[in-house]
């Protein structure tokens, strides 16, 4: 069945921009008075609305009344929303002077939400999911990555990544697992670092391909977690075992933005450390560079080079990471304009890193523009000009949103 959405006052479809560097706002492309037309979730046209109208006219039509601008849906491809409990007392801690590096050592940190995730049952978790997702879905998040990482052993894992897939059954929005078994070292591991990443390699990702839970590992390369010889040498041998990888890397020192693009990794995530080298790295990479604006702001710290990043050339995505411990607010509209601000990136490359920049992150081509053949992944804010949207720092929801599981 055809169905029709509109009139929009603006449908701002972010066609013709280029995957990679810089961008202005002459360049959005902007459909006045536009309207939609659907197919079984696909997008058919995107053109005026009384046009499409006369020109099918048995489609069904979605009427929009009042002011309404039209974006694609946003993709967050970074969270890490499965889990349980809270770290409110790490979030004081910090605030009280403690480093997010002392408060992991002293037992904090992912160790604390690693317990209190492996002492819910898998329905308690995919509860507490679902509730999260059904938030970011209502502020227009129609893809959402999320990352395992608080079971961190066989067992945990496997339960925290079908949580996950039963979370993924229950709602409209497009679900993205990734593993990452690899965040810490558990503190129940006997043996080190690349004993535990050899563990995961035999014991765990074999489990999770035959189960199809995932094809994405992340890694988190940091002092505190895997150093950048055995994450190279994990991410090799997952590679060969079929998944796609991701890192975390350059959140407080550098190395892991040279691990991910060697293993050429589908995105670099955190960057706030890279330097002009790891910059260069990225921009000369097919690599996406994922910051995170929600982990400076939850830590208190700068954010990522995300000027430098695009004027050098990279592909620029913009993240929430919202997760109990670096990024517990998880609005990441708000996070984006916020950084906006401070880093000087206009409303294309913010809109671009929230869109189809995102979803090459993740690898997904088919999603993120409003053009005839991609998913009909769509949110409609209620204002007259686009630049309301970032003006009004993620205060401005989306009243209405689409994904292509429910368009019909
Ligand atoms: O992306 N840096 C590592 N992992 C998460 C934090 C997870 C946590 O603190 O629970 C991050 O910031
Ligand atoms: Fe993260």
């Amino acid at each position: 069945m055809k169905k029709l959405i509109g009139p929009f006052t603006q449908i701002i479809p972010l066609t013709g921009l280029p995957l990679k560097g810089m961008l202005n706002d002459e360049q959005l492309h902007i459909i006045i008075n536009g309207g939609v037309l659907t197919e079984d979730g696909i997008i058919l046209a995107v053109d005026n609305f009384e046009t499409l109208r006369k020109n099918y006219t048995s489609a069904q039509v979605e009427e929009i009344t009042g002011d309404h601008v039209l974006l694609p849906g946003f993709v967050d491809c970074h969270t890490h929303i499965c889990f349980a409990g809270s770290r409110a007392k790490d979030y004081a801690m910090r605030n009280a002077g403690k480093s997010y590096l002392e408060i992991a050592a002293s037992g904090g940190g992912i160790w604390d939400s690693v317990t209190q995730t492996r002492a819910a049952t898998e329905a308690e978790l995919s509860n507490l999911l679902t509730k999260r997702i059904a938030r970011h879905l209502a502020e227009g998040l129609t893809t959402i990555e999320v990352k395992s990482g608080y079971g961190l052993s066989a067992t945990e894992e496997l339960k925290q990544l079908r949580a996950i897939q039963q979370a993924a059954d229950k709602t409209h929005a497009h679900i993205i697992p990734t593993c990452l078994a690899a965040h810490i070292k558990p503190k129940d591991f006997d043996g080190a670092e690349s004993e535990y990443l050899k563990h995961l390699l035999n014991d765990l990702l074999p489990k999770i391909k035959q189960q199809g839970l995932t094809n994405r590992v992340d890694i988190f390369i940091e002092q505190s977690a895997f150093n950048t010889s055995d994450a190279l040498f994990y991410l090799s041998k997952a590679r060969q075992i079929g998944f796609e990888a991701t890192v975390h890397a350059d959140q407080f020192t550098t190395g892991g933005t040279e691990v991910a693009v060697k293993a050429r990794a589908a995105s670099a995530d955190h960057l706030e450390a890279s330097g002009d080298y790891e910059i260069k790295l990225l921009a000369n990479s097919d690599t996406v560079a994922v910051t995170l604006p929600g982990a400076s702001l939850g830590l208190g710290m700068g954010y990522a080079p995300a000027r430098k990043l695009l004027d050098a050339g990279a592909c620029l995505a913009i993240a929430s990471d919202w997760n109990p411990g670096s990024a517990p607010m998880g609005d990441l509209l708000m996070q984006a304009s916020v950084m906006a601000a401070s880093e000087k990136l206009n409303t294309a490359e913010v809109f671009a890193g929230l869109t189809f920049r995102a979803a090459q992150a993740l690898k997904l081509n088919d999603r993120g523009i409003l053009i005839k053949g991609k998913l009909a992944d769509m949110q409609a804010y209620p204002c007259k000009d686009y630049r309301e949207i970032l003006y009004q720092q993620g205060k401005l929801k989306p009243v209405r949103v689409w994904t292509s599981e429910n368009n019909d």
